[in-house]
């Protein structure tokens, strides 16, 4: 009978090696003979990426796309999900231009497209990759639904710095479990077969090392050992390609000291004779371009660099498009590397299934079926709500009841749409979020509840215009003063018997281009909760954060702290469903909470010190604070229940230890 079914197996692998073999023949030889036919301008074109959304000033942009497309110029587009608005560009595609190559249709569709998910950070503080998947899969479906087929995600990135707004997007500083992550995403957007109309081709980024920024600013240079790089950095992205990735995108730093969109070693060297990556590299918007500000030289030399380098398609800055043939002529890049390049986009679009048909995932229909279902809703409620987790929980204060005592909701974030989605939601309607009021009042529709806001976000109006940068009132300052908003919420507190402030980020604290040196609570939100935390009556706090904060004064005065991250379109729903305890809250940090920015970087992998640190920081010669301990507030897989556990007895597994943790 084993042996029956070992030959069983032997046949079935050898019938579907041989379909695949088959497949890969069909598709070399249509690629071939389409290479065959195309202009080296035409070849050029495809490695053009535009845009069409927000573009930030002073860069090249796309400009007479329509022109361009007709051209053979571009190879695809990104920053729309208006279905009939593409379906209408990939026509002229496949009607106008002269070999017919139907385009990519991207977006950065981060943590679920309509319905959204927590963001990254908080989704990998579930653990659970059957969720992960879960998320990824459903925003799949609604962007394809919408026309895109391909998402600029997932976000890989280790990141040991708090301060850093990008380490929202990403999963935190752990590399086993950045690892497991960017595999269930890979597979959540693809599915089991990429040509389906409702797979969407995952761009792992930031190849490599963004989250390693000095001193957490964003775009900031990047300085570090090979050993930290194969240990700890590099594993999460070398997943995401071992599950199948079809593209990767290149980060805006340095890498050994040679910016990552013209690293050799990076691109060709690591990823493609090391890891085996079939896919293609795409470069971060107007990388190519900035590599003149890195110093390198200008256009034309920055962009054979980056082609030279394994670089494929150039997003937004068209230095490709302009000064490869130039270069091509001057002998500075040879036609197979344009080939090459070319041949790699050529076989995504293949994968992709944009060949058999360029229309496959434009279909008018789909989004009134597929998009914010019942379903869907369902799924992000149960994500955020495993996403959360209880930092402290004095006396059992928490799950409250649902009758009986009054509660007061207090806070800029307790009656608030627009800052429940968190970074990154292009297509994401914050008007369609359920807020924590009326969460409350779903699940404890008997609950006597009083709510004032009591505070602005910040009252720092600079701080609120960098906020509104995309001119969108984000963060706005009440007509009401702060002195009257705090008196009114001081009045509401003393009709309740327990106090729940609802504080923390707005959406667009964190996230790109949103680096912080002070990383608490704004300060107008702070004095409320002083002011609440006086009134004698337990302080239950819900915070909302992209990032860890410092809550060292918080942690000595709340009763409770509930982190909530940024939950998503369901948040209202998900933060009672655990307030109230239908579900117990489950979530652990998968990023060090520290007590001070003075202490980062702070993670809990690092190596020992020849002085190692003893517990106390009264020892003098040891590798410790004057003034704080080394500790971190609230380490790395933190997080309590409402029912009490204990690990004991624990037992690594060796064999499947080392067959997990595989060194690169
Ligand atoms: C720049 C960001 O760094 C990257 O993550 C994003 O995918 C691109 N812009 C495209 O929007």
């Amino acid at each position: 009978m084993k042996r029956t079914n070992t030959i069983l197996l032997c046949l079935c692998t050898f019938l579907l090696l041989q379909t695949a073999t088959a497949q890969d023949a069909k598709m070399k030889a249509h690629i071939d003979g389409l290479l065959k036919k195309m202009t080296v301008d035409e070849k050029i074109g495809q490695l053009n990426l535009v845009v069409t959304g927000y573009v930030p000033t002073g860069t090249t942009v796309s400009a007479d796309t329509e022109k361009k497309i007709i051209a053979g110029q571009v190879g695809g587009m990104f920053g729309s999900h208006d279905p009939v608005r593409m379906k209408a560009i990939q026509k002229i595609a496949m009607e106008k231009s002269r070999l017919k190559i139907p385009l990519f249709f991207g977006l950065d569709v981060i943590h679920g497209h309509r319905t959204i998910f927590p963001i990254p950070l908080g989704l990998a503080a579930t653990w659970d990759m059957g969720l992960v998947e879960k998320s990824a899969r459903i925003a799949a479906q609604e962007a394809t639904a919408e026309g895109l087929n391909w998402t600029f995600s997932p976000m890989v990135d280790i990141a040991r710095d708090p301060r850093w707004g990008r380490i929202s997007e990403g999963n935190g500083e752990d590399p086993y479990l950045g690892s497991q992550i960017a595999k269930a995403m890979v597979r959540g957007y693809q599915g089991d077969d990429l040509s389906k109309n409702n797979s969407l081709m995952a761009c792992v980024k930031h190849y490599a090392l963004y989250g390693a920024a000095e001193a957490g600013r964003d775009y900031n240079t990047v300085d570090m050992s090979r050993s930290a790089m194969y240990n700890y950095y590099l594993p999460p992205y070398k997943a995401a390609v071992e599950a199948g990735a079809g593209s990767i995108m290149t980060s805006f730093n340095v890498v050994d000291e040679v910016p990552a969109t013209a690293n050799r070693w990076l691109m060709t060297d690591v990823l493609r004779n090391q890891w085996g990556f079939k896919g293609f590299v795409v470069t971060d918007y107007t990388a190519i371009n900035e590599m003149s500000a890195h110093g390198l030289g200008d256009l034309q030399t920055v962009s054979a660099l980056a082609l030279k380098a394994g670089v494929d398609m150039d997003m937004v800055g068209e230095g490709f498009l302009t000064t490869l043939k130039k270069s091509l002529d001057e002998g500075k890049v040879k036609m197979a590397d344009i080939d090459l390049a070319c041949r790699r986009i050529l076989e995504a679009k293949w994968k992709m299934g944009l060949f058999k048909d360029a229309y496959g995932r434009l279909d008018e229909s789909r989004p009134a079926k597929e998009i914010m279902t019942p379903e869907n809703r369902k799924a992000a409620r149960e994500v955020a709500s495993h996403s959360f987790v209880l930092l402290k929980n004095d006396k059992q204060i928490l799950p409250l009841a649902k009758t009986g005592k009054t509660v007061a909701f207090v806070g800029p974030l307790a009656d608030n749409h627009r800052d429940m989605l968190g970074t990154w939601v292009i297509g994401g309607e914050w008007e369609k979020s359920v807020s924590v009021m009326e969460g409350v009042k779903n699940v404890a529709p008997k609950l006597a509840t009083f709510y004032a806001k009591g505070s602005n976000i910040t009252d720092d109006t600079s701080f609120i215009h960098r906020l509104n940068f995309f001119n969108q009132p984000r963060v706005t300052l009440d007509p009401i003063s702060p002195e009257t908003l705090l008196r009114n919420a001081l009045e509401t507190s003393a009709k309740a018997d327990i106090i729940v402030a609802v504080l923390g980020e707005s959406e667009s604290m964190s996230g790109e281009s949103s680096s912080r040196t002070d990383i608490g609570i704004p300060e107008s939100q702070r004095k409320l909760l002083e002011e609440l935390v006086k009134t004698g009556k337990p302080v239950v706090l819900v915070l909302f954060t992209g990032r860890p904060l410092t809550l060292e004064w918080e942690d000595a005065h709340c009763a409770a702290i509930l982190n909530v991250w940024a939950p998503g379109t369901e948040a209202g729903n998900a933060i009672a469903d655990v307030l109230f305890g239908d579900v117990n809250p489950s979530g652990k940090l998968t990023a060090t909470f520290p007590r001070s920015i003075g202490q980062i970087p702070l993670y809990y992998n690092h190596k020992p010190t020849g002085r190692p640190y003893n517990g106390s920081y009264q020892t003098k010669f040891q590798s410790n604070y004057l003034d704080s301990s080394n500790d971190p507030l609230f380490p790395f897989g933190y997080g309590i229940g409402y029912s009490p556990f204990v690990y004991e007895e624990m037992m690594l597994n060796i064999p499947q230890f080392w067959e997990e943790v595989h060194l690169i």
